[in-house]
């Protein structure tokens, strides 16, 4: 394990409060063009952080599949554990980790299930053995073994043979509504570039402008 005693250095290249967009969600886009023009791997998989009934926080891997000026956008089983701690506390985090890169975009909000209507439509996108496996897994519960998995999976593959799959409604698209999205960028000796856009909400859901700071690394 020569990974745990390495010590990498994160180069020179700066991030200045004055290159960055005013919006941080256009800034983010850019980074995203980025990473998908440096070849990295599954540049949309981020880490997605949530906190359930039991206060007790968990994270897994998830791919962004739409971002825009509302949020960012991810699709899931809403019975999963992430969709029943959600229900429980819509406060979620987001790590997007473009390592070789040196970069990192680390994003704090709520999640909110996004309109049916969306959901339907980025179901209707997915290549039908994906939507069949919507219908075949009941994310995040147990199952006796992987032969009882896969019949599960034949079973829906055969139900909807030369037919259109439907969305199941337990299955569907989130939106991560941002209130802070911070960009990372890794320096020399440790001394990391991290710049913070804060935004707060008031009773009424309104939104402040996005404030700027720079963080200590
Ligand atoms: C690269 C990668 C991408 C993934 N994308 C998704 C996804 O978009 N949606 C999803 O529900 N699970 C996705 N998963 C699986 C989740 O990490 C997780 O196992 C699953 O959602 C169940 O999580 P939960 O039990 O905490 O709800 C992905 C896993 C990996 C490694």
């Amino acid at each position: 394990m020569d990974s745990l005693n390495r010590h990498e250095d994160y180069g020179q290249e700066s991030l200045d409060e004055t290159h960055l967009l005013a919006d941080p969600i256009e800034q983010f886009k850019q980074w995203l063009v980025d990473a998908e023009e440096a070849g990295i791997y599954e540049p949309n998989a981020f880490v997605l952080g949530t906190v359930d009934e039991q206060n007790q926080s968990r994270s897994r891997t998830v791919l962004l599949k739409g971002v825009d000026e509302r949020g960012f956008f991810f699709a899931t089983n809403y019975l999963s554990r992430k969709g029943e701690a959600v229900a429980a506390n819509p406060s979620v985090s987001a790590a997007f980790g473009w390592y070789s890169m040196y970069r990192q975009v680390l994003i704090q909000g709520f999640a909110e299930r996004v309109d049916p209507s969306e959901s339907d439509d980025y179901h209707s996108s997915r290549p039908h053995d994906s939507q069949v496996a919507a219908w075949s897994s009941h994310q995040s519960q147990p199952i006796d073994n992987r032969t009882a998995l896969d019949a599960q999976f034949a079973a829906a593959l055969e139900r909807f043979e030369n037919t259109d799959v439907p969305r199941p409604d337990y299955w569907g698209g989130y939106r991560i509504v941002a209130t802070r999205i911070e960009f990372w960028k890794g320096r020399s000796n440790r001394m990391h570039d991290r710049i913070e856009f804060v935004r707060t909400r008031d009773a009424d859901g309104k939104f402040s402008e996005w404030h700027v700071q720079r963080l200590q690394p």
